[in-house]
């Protein structure tokens, strides 16, 4: 049976300011003249609409380095889709999120790499992020969105999750969302360096009890345990080509965003198809579709169906077998890797993630502060 996917992932943009180590674009960038112009982009967001899509999230990169961001709001709105933007919060003036508050934005999402303002700087690659962070939250109050915060954590910050919560509530969001980083992509680099002890993830998993008790019907506390610390599996992004679909600046839809990490699927773009006709027919999409892909132990496994055999993206990061089991999977073949994998940490210097200069000099246009 085809699902219909509930929500939309637009990377606007690769281009960002930031330098996160674990940052999920891809390692190979879209340049900006590649980038979808506004027209093909609302159209993309009407048929998403017609597709049984309910939620938007504009995305990047950094989506405030788009000149066309307040009318690309607009037109989602004008599609019925509730709309989210997922902002680094450097680049985006009070006049602009005020047009975006009028456009019909719904709801903004502001990563926040510390609570601590020296040690998040470090971590984001850039001096100053975390008080245009504060700064662009109460805006974002004052403009009466709602607010979520996102924090990736790791072993710099996975000590601080409580102060973290404590900063939340201080900049008046109504959730936080605590993830694990990923390790695929960029983060691959610094996997060692980003890696938590299993010390720290039971100190996390006890703080983030006791947090929700605490602050129950104050703040929703989202949170997801290190997959390399866990028993079984994500089912990451719902199931892959069952609930949501990415489009990436250039126009290509893949199931999940770290899916050009998988050598030999074929994408489809929208500047060729339709949404409805990728959704349904594109090779990507019905690569790891259902269960009948499934190699065991997943094929006989009671838990298929709850988590779809785990990442792709990890099962090939780590076997070279987007079909693997995902080895983070206590019954998975390839289960001892992670292990091993997660025995090696370092508190060795981040290798950060910069963009190319030409998308630097991008970074200086309208809308950015
Ligand atoms: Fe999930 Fe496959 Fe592990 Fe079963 S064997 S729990 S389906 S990853
Ligand atoms: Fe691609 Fe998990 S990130 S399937």
């Amino acid at each position: 049976m085809l699902h219909k996917p509930l929500g939309l992932l637009a990377e606007l943009t690769h281009r960002c300011p930031l330098g996160c180590p674990y940052c999920s674009n891809p390692l190979t960038l879209d340049a900006r003249e590649d980038e979808l112009d506004t027209a093909t982009w609302l159209r993309v967001f009407r048929e998403a609409a017609e597709l049984g899509v309910l939620q938007l999230h504009l995305s990047g990169g950094e989506p405030a380095t788009r000149r066309d961001l307040v009318d690309l709001a607009a037109g989602a709105h004008a599609a019925g889709l509730y709309t989210n933007l997922i902002t680094s919060a450097v680049g985006i003036t009070e006049e602009t999120l005020g047009a975006l508050a009028e456009s019909g934005l719904d709801h903004v999402q502001i990563s926040v790499q510390d609570s601590d303002a020296a040690s998040a700087d470090r971590i984001a690659g850039y001096a100053g992020a975390f008080a245009r962070k504060r700064a662009l939250a109460a805006a974002v109050v004052r403009h009466n969105l709602l607010l979520t915060v996102n924090a990736v954590v790791h072993r710099a910050n996975i000590d601080r999750i409580g102060e973290m919560v404590d900063l939340a509530l201080a900049l008046g969001a109504s959730r936080i969302e605590i993830a694990h980083v990923q390790y695929y992509g960029w983060a691959l680099k610094n996997r060692a360096a980003l890696m938590p002890s299993r010390a720290q993830v039971e100190r996390a998993a006890t703080a983030l009890a006791e947090l929700r008790s605490r602050h129950h019907g104050r703040i929703v506390i989202d949170a997801v345990i290190p997959d390399y610390y866990a028993r079984y599996p994500k089912p990451c992004v719902g199931g892959w080509g069952r609930r949501s679909l990415n489009v990436t600046p250039g126009g290509k839809v893949l199931p999940c965003h770290a899916a050009e990490s998988l050598t030999g699927l074929e994408f489809w773009n929208v500047r060729q198809h339709s949404l409805a006709d990728i959704w349904a027919n594109s090779p990507a999409f019905n690569a790891f579709r259902g269960t009948a892909w499934m190699k065991e132990p997943c094929a006989s496994c009671p838990r298929r169906e709850l988590d779809f055999g785990g990442c792709r993206c990890q099962a090939f990061a780590l076997t070279g077998d987007a079909a693997a089991t995902d080895p983070v999977c206590q019954l998975a073949p390839d289960h001892a890797r992670v292990a091993e994998l997660a025995a090696v940490q370092t508190d060795a210097p981040y290798v950060y993630r910069r963009m190319a200069s030409r998308h630097r000099a991008d970074l200086d246009g309208d809308g950015m502060a």
